[in-house]
């Protein structure tokens, strides 16, 4: 992302490494300083706090998502996190980062209650693999933590691995940017078939990044082609699809930088990334 503010921890198919590239043309196609600019399928926020680090006012912003998520952002954009609650969470972990999974075991096993807002970030940064933890009849489900992980004389990886990722120091720093930063987003914490009923602009901007058709270890999904057509219905405005491959004839792929980069400093590799416009 460019500066400032990021996401508060890895989350499965979050786009912060590609952030960049999609919010570049979410904002070649806002023809207004007034555009909306709809992030359907927010999840940890990536999309939303690189517009904001371009300068769009979080006002200009409406996030969805029906997972915690949607909470968590709902929470931020309303001015509503409740961070001596979280910051009592956090002063909770043991110091000891080998006790942190058990820890993480039994927070998760406690009845999702009315702080769920401030509960999950911290559940998703101890997230085996960053994949989806969400709630499910007032309980937390998916729920599997890593452990503390040290090198042997033999392991290629030479530093620890630690079981929370960022750190609690930086989750919180992450978060109170957050608050401060994302403050006037409003956030749709409910099935994204809830946007048919509401009124679309058609000098909005609408992004959707939904679950990639064949990936596993998501609560949630709809088919996204039928949601397009029936938004599509209701509104003029342009509807950027990221997914694992091109949707239309009107597709670019997306390349990852980075260190690891070859020698142009872009990488192609088997986990493709495309984004469609409609
Ligand atoms: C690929 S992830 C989005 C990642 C996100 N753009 C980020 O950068 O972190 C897909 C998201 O779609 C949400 N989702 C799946 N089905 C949904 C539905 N029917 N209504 C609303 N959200 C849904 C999931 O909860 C998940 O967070």
């Amino acid at each position: 992302m460019t500066a400032g503010l990021r996401v508060p921890c890895a989350y499965q198919g979050g786009k912060q490494r590609i952030a960049k590239q999609i919010v570049e043309k979410l904002l070649l196609a806002s023809d207004s300083e007034d555009t909306i600019f709809y992030d359907l399928c927010c999840g940890s926020g990536a999309i939303s706090i690189e517009l904001v680090n371009r300068g769009v006012t979080p006002n200009r912003i409406i996030m969805l998502d029906c997972s915690s998520w949607g909470r968590f952002w709902t929470a931020v954009g309303a001015g509503d996190f409740d961070t001596r609650y979280f910051d009592l969470l956090l002063a909770d972990l043991p110091e000891n980062k080998r006790g942190i999974k058990e820890y993480m075991t039994r927070l998760s096993l406690a009845p999702v209650n009315e702080h769920e807002a401030e509960i999950y970030p911290i559940l998703q940064a101890c997230s085996f693999g960053g994949k989806q933890i969400w709630r499910n009849a007032g309980k937390w489900e998916n729920a599997f933590f890593r452990d503390y992980w040290e090198p042997t004389a033999t392991s290629v990886r030479r530093s620890p691995a630690n079981p929370m990722q960022p750190s609690p120091k930086e989750l919180r720093r992450r978060i109170c940017n957050l608050i401060e930063g994302m403050h006037g987003v409003r956030c749709l914490a409910t099935d994204i078939m809830q946007l048919l009923n509401c009124n679309v602009p058609s000098n909005s901007v609408v992004y959707i990044d939904p679950p990639y058709s064949g990936t596993t270890g998501y609560a949630f999904g709809f088919d996204v082609c039928q949601f397009v057509n029936q938004l599509r219905l209701k509104t003029e405005a342009p509807i950027f699809v990221s997914e694992g491959m091109p949707l239309n004839n009107n597709a670019m792929q997306l390349h990852f930088g980075g260190a690891k980069g070859g020698i142009s400093g872009t990488r192609i590799g088997k986990h493709q990334e495309w984004i469609s416009r409609f």
